[in-house]
């Protein structure tokens, strides 16, 4: 089952802090390919795990541009071990917060160390988008949403939102 349905919030699954991979092995392998196929669907341009249901260390990312040769990438435990004291602001969106953005505050430039699809230990530094991308599928693995970025004033308009049409749709009839 490649396509996965992706988890919205508010839901205790995505504010869980997610477990380390013991190894990057075929079955962590089947989830990196199973996310990336459910992100390019959704379409977006990155997925933590825990947004599938998989309590996990484990993100995938493109932020190639539409016109762009794909550039995939898949990163199982990856951690900061570096942020620049210059910081961004950009704006944000979620899979798991549907067309909601918000202008969030983050280092600019970060050095992320992960375990890649054959289990070796790398590491990659990034800005722009991809650092930004990289900060926020990380926090993911925290339970961290953008909206815990923002005030709570903003945050608690947008959840709201999301309750309410959460429940809209339970009601609704079901659609063939
Ligand atoms: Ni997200």
């Amino acid at each position: 089952m490649p396509v996965r349905p992706i988890i919205t919030a508010p839901d205790p699954r995505l504010k869980a802090r997610a477990r380390p991979v013991a190894k990057v092995d075929d079955a962590v392998r089947r989830l990196m390919d199973d996310m990336l196929e459910t992100m390019y669907a959704a379409p977006g341009i990155g997925l933590a795990a825990p947004q599938v249901g998989e309590s996990l260390r484990v993100i995938v990312l493109d932020v190639a541009g539409k016109d762009e040769k794909p550039q995939p990438m898949k990163l199982a435990n990856p951690e900061i071990v570096w942020a620049s004291d210059e910081r961004v602001r950009c704006e944000e969106g979620c899979l798991s917060v549907p067309e909601h953005y918000a202008e969030v505050d983050r280092p600019a430039a970060v050095r992320v160390r992960y375990l890649d699809y054959q289990n070796e230990i790398r590491e990659v530094e990034a800005d722009g988008t991809l650092a930004t991308c990289l900060q926020h599928e990380i926090d993911h693995l925290e339970g961290t949403l953008f909206v815990d970025h923002i005030s709570a004033l903003k945050r608690n308009i947008i959840l709201r939102k999301l309750k309410k049409q959460k429940r809209a749709e339970a009601e609704e009839p079901a659609r063939s």
